[in-house]
């Protein structure tokens, strides 16, 4: 491989920065050219591509966001867009690529890599949606921001004494929501996961609640359940008691890595160009049983996850709503 193309696509997440710095140095140490390319696979289509030297990833690591900024392409599952991104390649000598994403991001990669493209994916997304990783880059900042985000809520909610219903990201994902449930102690968290949302017994138990003396109630909702606002008026009506509600949203995608993220992404980022390096296409490098491994992007397309139901049960518990 003489150069290597990276580009982040899907919405962006704290450590990209940190991933495309690794790229951009382990393939300079090993002698093999990097162009990045700007906005994803939209960048790609445009040939909006520029060399990258070791400069243009200085004083990134600590930084959220992406600096080659990042889209959602929809043309991309159009055959004729893949062809013409395939050629794009070709015409400027990338012939292995890297590609931060999601589970679409990866699509488009397997797309390439059918058409002569050596493509290496690392799973980026706040989301942890990704079946055949433990780890994504930017969980790990998302959940920690969205903690403390919620620490500070229920500072208020305490001083109030009102039940918040605070909502995280996730698309349909329960995972931030289900780390803070724990993390934050929350009364109840509600996940799309194993839905059981009933607003009755909730009402119920923070009637229980007030009576026994509770000052607040935090119920951590998450994106793929949505609504916070109606119940919020609705648990309002019922108890008496005053709901807040709180989404937390974009402020969750952004801010400065913390340490897993950084060495996380960096490790993958590192590992993608070895993998590139040794002629390996149509790969997906993720986190499992404490190892960095990697996959064939179909194998890791089919493969399905969910989440922790000893968590999960746990989360219950700790809740002490008995
Ligand atoms: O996938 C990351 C994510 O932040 C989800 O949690 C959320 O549902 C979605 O992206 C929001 O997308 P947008 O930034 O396009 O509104």
């Amino acid at each position: 491989v003489k150069t290597i193309g990276v580009l982040t696509s899907g919405g962006d997440a704290p450590g990209m920065n940190a991933a495309i710095r690794a790229v951009v140095r382990t393939a300079l140490a090993e002698g093999v050219n990097v162009k990045g390319i700007r906005r994803g696979y939209m960048g790609l289509l445009e040939e909006d591509i520029y060399d990258m030297d070791s400069k243009s990833v200085s004083d990134i690591i600590q930084r959220g966001g992406t600096i080659l900024y990042t889209a959602r392409c929809p043309e991309f599952m159009k055959p004729e867009y893949q062809e013409k991104g395939a050629e794009i390649c070709k015409k400027h000598g990338i012939d292995g690529l890297v590609v931060i994403g999601g589970d679409g991001s990866f699509r488009g990669a397997r797309d390439l890599a059918k058409r002569g493209v050596n493509t290496v994916c690392l799973p980026g997304t706040i989301d942890l949606d990704i079946a055949c990783t433990d780890y994504t880059i930017g969980f790990d900042t998302a959940v920690n921001t969205a903690m403390q985000t919620i620490d500070k809520v229920r500072d208020t909610s305490t001083s109030h004494e009102r039940c918040s219903i605070i909502e995280v990201m996730g698309r349909k994902a329960g995972y931030i929501a289900l780390w803070c449930g724990i993390a934050n102690g929350a009364e109840d968290i509600l996940i799309a996961e194993r839905y059981d949302y009933n607003e009755e017994v909730i009402i119920d138990k923070i009637k229980k609640g007030r009576k026994a003396g509770r000052k607040h109630y935090i119920i951590i909702n998450a994106e793929g359940i949505g609504d916070s606002y109606g119940m919020a008026e609705r648990i309002e009506k019922a108890t008496g008691m005053e709901t807040r509600a709180t989404i937390i949203g974009h402020a969750q995608r952004g801010g400065s890595p913390t340490v897993r993220d950084r060495v996380y992404a960096s490790a993958m980022g590192g590992m993608a160009v070895d993998l590139l390096i040794k002629g390996a296409t149509n790969r997906v490098i993720a986190y499992k049983n404490d190892k960095f491994v990697d996959y064939d992007i179909d194998e890791a397309l089919s493969m399905t996850k969910d989440i922790d139901q000893h968590l999960f049960d746990l989360a219950k518990k700790l809740a002490g709503n008995f």
